[in-house]
């Protein structure tokens, strides 16, 4: 079985390293120390903007350990202190922000903001970008178009099993073009809109992230979809869950655009990985139409004490350090060496992304062709030569793309560390694919 035999009674997912990732026993600031041994760079991780063990959210989590057994039900004055501190900061306070539901995760803020749409629009079907992903669960899953990442079984003969959709889903296009090399860009045909207003005008919403699939849309295509999305009469969700506090530079990508969203979705990162949590914001109008409803959606953990502490830590941080702006500082940098990497390798197909979060997708089988035939596939084999040169760089659960994210507390040294062990990662994909042809 390639998805964790090797854990024991553990159904382990093998994300990344298949059954033969290496075990964690710690960590601090960038670093992962290993069972066997190893300490190495974390490259990959979105949601440890701070890095490990950051002794303020650690801090954070120790106060709150002292706090009673709560759920939603119950009133916890630094759940509403939470919710002033996300939208004076990472929204600046800006007039159109109404207020925000805090989550366990980004699947579940996802999977309700989906079914509000849906309740207050009337509309079944729901809109997504190509090659979007939005999470594991209830509707953020229907949402989620990369096939591996869909629920089914892939077979060691390559035979999928896919469950079947409970939603419609219709998809629209999206630039996969990249800033540095590859791809083709579908939105630079004309009739693009007119299929996206099409598909709109049947959907409940469409929601779009930032760098799922690899793809990194720019502010001028946010502001197209949202225009269109509004005439339609679908609302639009912002899925900041991995761009949210800082990781492509400013608070949140939605900002660099001039739309602003019905709602925003947020998980991952917000309580800089020390809780599990994810949020919703919504806009004022959003929150006038449920003037006069009572919209329940509740679960027991949400909003869990730990969690609330950590979010205002994370922000505090962040803020302090000026942390939410480092990533476009680093951007240019970053620019740099992925093009250099790009030239030198003949296996890079296409490598796009902004700010520390980029995507490196090599030649081999399209992202499509998902099946179980291979343990180990070309991106994880990539990924475990990287780990031999100090970095543990992430595969995208694709077969053939690997992502650069590491956090926002890295320096130059250790980015330069961590393309140096790309470099060396690739140089085995090099001796596999070539370029491919
Ligand atoms: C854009 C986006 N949305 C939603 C999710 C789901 O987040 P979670 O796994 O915390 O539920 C993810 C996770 O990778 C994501 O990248």
């Amino acid at each position: 079985m390639t998805s964790g035999g090797a854990t024991g009674r553990l159904l382990a997912t093998g994300l990344t390293h298949g059954d033969s990732t290496p075990r964690v026993v710690g960590g601090s600031g960038v670093w992962f120390e290993f069972e066997d041994g190893r300490r190495l760079i974390d490259a990959s991780n979105t949601a440890a903007p701070l890095g490990h063990r950051h002794p303020e959210m650690v801090e954070a989590i120790r106060g709150a350990a002292d706090a009673p057994v709560l759920n939603e039900g119950w009133g916890w004055r630094e759940r509403e202190d939470a919710a002033a501190d996300l939208i004076d900061i990472a929204f600046g306070g800006e007039d159109w922000v109404g207020a925000v539901r805090f989550f366990i995760s980004a699947s579940e803020a996802n999977d309700a903001a989906l079914a509000l749409a849906q309740a207050l629009t009337g509309r079944t079907p729901l809109a997504t970008r190509t090659r979007a992903y939005h999470g594991g669960a209830g509707l953020a899953r229907e949402m989620t178009i990369q096939p591996h990442w869909h629920g089914g079984l892939a077979s060691a003969t390559g035979a999928q099993r896919v469950p079947p959709r409970s939603t419609e889903v219709l998809e629209i296009p999206a630039p996969t073009n990249a800033r540095i090399t590859g791809g083709v860009d579908p939105t630079a045909e004309p009739g693009w809109a007119a299929d996206a207003a099409a598909k709109l005008a049947r959907s409940a919403a469409v929601i779009l992230d930032y760098s799922q699939g690899g793809v990194y849309h720019t502010p001028a295509y946010q502001d197209t979809v949202a225009a269109l999305a509004r005439e339609a009469g679908a609302l639009w969700i912002a899925d900041e869950t991995v761009t949210g506090f800082g990781r492509t530079g400013g608070w949140l990508q939605f900002q660099k655009g001039e739309s602003r969203p019905d709602i925003v979705t947020m998980g991952k990162c917000i309580c800089a990985g020390a809780a599990p949590a994810g949020a919703m914001v919504l806009s004022r109008d959003l929150l006038a139409q449920l003037d006069g409803t009572s919209w329940q959606t509740y679960s027991t953990f949400r909003a869990h004490p730990i969690a609330v502490a950590a979010v205002r830590a994370h922000l505090r941080v962040s803020l302090r350090d000026d942390l939410f702006r480092v990533a476009a500082e680093r951007d240019q940098g970053m620019v740099d060496r992925l093009t250099k990497v790009a030239a030198d390798h003949p296996s890079v197909a296409r490598v796009d992304g902004r700010g520390l979060h980029w995507t490196i997708e090599l030649h081999g089988p399209d992202w499509h062709d998902w099946d179980g035939s291979e343990a180990a596939p070309l991106a994880s084999r990539v990924s475990a030569r990287a780990a031999e040169a100090g970095a543990m760089i992430a595969t995208s659960g694709e077969r053939t793309s690997l992502f650069v994210a590491p956090p926002l507390i890295a320096s130059e040294a250790e980015i330069d560390l961590i393309v140096e062990a790309l470099d060396h990662g690739l140089e085995l994909a090099d001796e596999e694919v070539g370029t491919g042809t």
